[in-house]
């Protein structure tokens, strides 16, 4: 059974230093300034769809300037048959494709950590969901031929910097195997809720790998090139793995089963009355199939329904009637299960770089 963390005046315990839980002058709950970091505030993670103002913004490096974006093109490259240069108004040409895809950035919640890790302090608002539109990357690598020898597609963004002091300037870099790239979800996307995508979020285009982790979907993507090897670089290699305390380590890829407590609110005080806990849940893995609520810190559970929009790669909303039969503290738990079986664990794995942080997380409410 999980233990109350509220304090006597019924708010959630605080984390040593305190978080800012304010939405800033854009919307978002502010991390950093430049580059760009924000999480999507409380109040917008009940809603299915994120508006795009409020989708949460995970950049490593400054935006790419405007020249950078106007004289745009996408390079594919390297162990191809026929090299391609793709403007917007040719990939516009192409039949387009939508999707509900939830997007969680691998850090998400990494503040509830015990102990404490470096790294964004994020609490649960690195995670959001668009409806994407573009082209399949398949029918991309389809266009150019992948040559027998070639592996792996490495995709460059635009931007670049140092990724920690004392390593020279580079591009933002990450791969898929050739595996992963024909999967026909896989989609390089100019559009998000049917708008432009954004400077913020990757224009004029980004690949958007569904299912995995948000380090995968790279912004601003200007090249495309085929390799014969498998990539190592800074951000495949030394960060987005799990890094246990033996130092072994394996890579962060596909999201693992989640849910989030969207209402109540921690330290909220509740009357006696019939009260509608609400959330969401998720699983790269595929369909939510079954979400769980225990109002007494996880002794007995209660299956909640499961209602609203039902996609395999996007989040599923869920509610569950509660009529509280005593006064003073209650613990709220939620615990999701996806359709491979996989369960959402009580606790976290911790890991050294705090990643795929999915144990549950228990909300504390007063009622009286
Ligand atoms: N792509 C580029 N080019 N540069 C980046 O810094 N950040 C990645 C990914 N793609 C990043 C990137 C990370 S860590 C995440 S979680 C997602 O973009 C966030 O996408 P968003 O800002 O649109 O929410």
């Amino acid at each position: 059974m999980l233990k109350c963390t509220c304090t006597e005046a019924g708010t959630a315990k605080a984390n040593e230093e305190p978080l800012c839980t304010q939405p800033d002058e854009i919307g978002l709950v502010p991390i950093e300034q430049d580059p760009l970091i924000g999480e999507t505030p409380q109040g917008t993670l009940q809603s299915w769809l994120t508006p795009n103002s409020l989708f949460y913004v995970r950049n490593h490096y400054s935006f790419p300037t405007p020249e950078e974006t106007n004289s745009w093109s996408l390079v594919i490259d390297g162990h191809v048959s026929t090299q391609l240069e793709l403007t917007l108004d040719d990939f516009r040409q192409f039949p387009k494709q939508t999707l509900p895809i939830t997007m969680e950035c691998a850090g998400n919640n990494r503040s509830d950590l015990q102990p404490r890790v470096p790294g964004n302090p994020f609490q649960n608002g690195a995670i959001s969901t668009a409806i994407w539109g573009g082209v399949p990357l398949n029918e991309i690598l389809a266009k150019v031929g992948i040559k027998s020898e070639a592996v792996e597609v490495l995709f460059e963004g635009l931007d670049s910097g140092s990724p920690e002091p004392g390593v020279d300037t580079e591009p933002y870099l990450r791969s898929l195997s050739l595996d992963m790239a024909g999967n026909p979800n896989v989609l390089l996307a100019y559009e998000m809720n049917g708008e432009p995508l954004s400077l913020e979020h990757g224009y004029p285009l980004r690949l958007i790998v569904p299912g995995w982790y948000g380090m995968a979907s790279v912004k601003w993507l200007r090249r495309m090139t085929l390799i014969t090897e498998k990539f190592h670089g800074f951000f495949q290699g030394e960060r987005y793995i799990i890094e246990e305390k033996d130092g072994t380590s394996v890579p962060v890829t596909d999201i693992q089963v989640k849910s989030l407590i969207s209402w109540p609110q921690p330290g909220m005080a509740l009357s006696r009355d019939s009260h509608n806990i609400s959330g969401l849940a998720w699983s790269g893995s595929g369909h939510i199939n079954r979400v769980q609520v225990s109002h007494d810190g996880g002794e007995t559970w209660n299956d909640a329904q499961l209602v609203g929009p039902r996609y395999e790669y996007a989040w599923q909303q869920w509610n569950y009637d509660w009529t509280p039969d005593s006064d003073g503290h209650h613990i709220i738990v939620a615990r999701a299960e996806d359709e491979k079986g996989n369960v959402q664990p009580m606790d976290t794995h911790w890991n050294r770089l705090g990643y795929v942080i999915n144990g549950v997380k228990p909300v504390c409410v007063n009622v009286s």
